[in-house]
């Protein structure tokens, strides 16, 4: 395994079709998924020479926490479906790493299990836009010791990704002979990753949603229980920041007058993201967001993600100004082919690309990277 995209190979191989096209695919034609990574490779650097970089680190703070790594682990739903407990085993190969991972709202892991086990102190909510629900979840939240709130807003209905229904996974989940037939033939996934869930744990729920455990996985009722979330709104955004006491960011900014929205209603930080291309398809990249977003918003805390697969992608976001990055598919496949190992290794071999690059950059510190010459391909 000698880079991120090494894991991708090997979870294509261990997952079934359809676990393995849920994580990888995006919306419609893949257009935005497909410009998360050309908007990194359309941007050349020009680094400097003879600069003495002995003296280089990739510490990172945010929000006043120090931090090992200058990226983290994004909130990805149904984790547990693709790796074995892979809520727990994110959230602890990225504390052990000096980083944190973001708790998913769609994770079949109870939020208190991972707080306990995990740590981190951050969740992502897809809340329903009713006031009294979304209070009990905050309470809930509390309770389990996060005080670091992300609000994704990109989500007001359910995506159109095509290849989730091609492949058999698909809302209400339903045993089908297609899925059963993947079963069979990834007998390590069958056996190893879902037959020990729920030999271990059960049948998996939906645990996060709301204050409350949801549906289980193969159930009619899923549908039901995510309905209202298009009457979410900014007003509900006032509502949570006036009873969320911790840190508050909202996750899905492409536009910098909702960065600024953000800002005005009391908001902490927001995470520039088209959702890894797996909501509008025909969304802007992060990547080409970020520039707008953080002149709109100087003095806030500005978080990207989409398409980050090497240091120099890492390091490409930080010179337009994020202040910290995340990542998403690779980790996961890294969980899924060798647990907490393989996260930490594949952590590791971003931090060691994105130390490598900052000294044939000729940088030494990460606040020394704003500004950097960059040119387009
Ligand atoms: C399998 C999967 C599940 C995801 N689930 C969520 C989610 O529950 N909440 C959310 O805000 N974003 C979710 N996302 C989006 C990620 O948080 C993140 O924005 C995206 O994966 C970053 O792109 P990358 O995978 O190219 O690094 C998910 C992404 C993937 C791949």
């Amino acid at each position: 395994m000698l880079s991120l995209q090494d894991f991708e190979h090997r979870a294509k191989r261990r997952l079934p079709l359809s676990i393995f096209g849920y994580v990888s695919g995006g919306g419609e034609e893949d257009l935005s998924l497909r410009a998360n990574r050309a908007d990194f490779d359309a941007l050349r650097f020009q680094p400097r020479i003879l600069c003495d970089v002995s003296g280089r680190s990739q510490r990172l703070a945010l929000f006043g926490q120090d931090h090992a790594l200058p990226f983290a682990i994004a909130p990805m739903g149904f984790s547990a479906l693709a790796a074995y407990d892979g809520d727990v085993v994110l959230a602890q190969a990225a504390r052990e790493m000096g980083s944190f991972a973001i708790c998913s709202a769609a994770s079949l892991t109870p939020l208190e299990r991972v707080a306990a086990q995990g740590g981190g102190g951050w969740f992502q909510c897809y809340i329903p836009g009713e006031e009294t629900r979304i209070g009990a979840l905050l309470d809930r939240l509390l309770t389990a010791g996060f005080d670091k709130l992300v609000v994704t807003g990109d989500v007001p209905v359910a995506a159109n990704r095509e290849n989730n229904a091609k492949n058999g996974f698909d809302a209400p989940f339903r045993i089908t002979p297609q899925l059963i037939w993947q079963g069979i033939t990834h007998p390590r996934w069958t056996l190893g990753t879902m037959g020990r869930e729920i030999w271990t744990r059960g049948m998996p729920h939906f645990e996060n949603m709301e204050a409350v455990q949801g549906p289980p996985l193969f159930s009619r009722d899923l549908v039901r229980s995510t309905i209202a979330r298009d009457r979410l709104s900014w007003t509900h955004l006032d509502f949570i920041r006036a009873r969320w006491p911790g840190k508050l960011l909202v996750k899905g900014v492409l536009h910098p007058d909702d960065a600024r929205r953000a800002r005005d209603c009391g908001c902490d930080g927001v995470i520039v993201s088209n959702h890894g291309g797996r909501q509008l398809d025909g969304a802007i990249s992060g990547l080409r967001a970020l520039p707008a977003v953080r002149e709109a918003v100087p003095d806030m805390a500005v978080i990207v993600d989409g398409g980050i697969r090497r240091g120099t992608d890492v390091l490409k976001a930080l010179a337009l100004g994020a202040d910290f990055t995340l990542v998403g598919r690779p980790f996961l496949y890294a969980a899924a082919t060798d647990g907490v190992e393989g996260v930490r290794h594949a952590m590791k071999l971003l931090a060691e690309e994105v130390d490598r690059d900052m000294a044939l950059l000729g940088v030494n510190r990460i606040e020394d990277l704003r500004g950097l010459s960059m040119v387009k391909a």
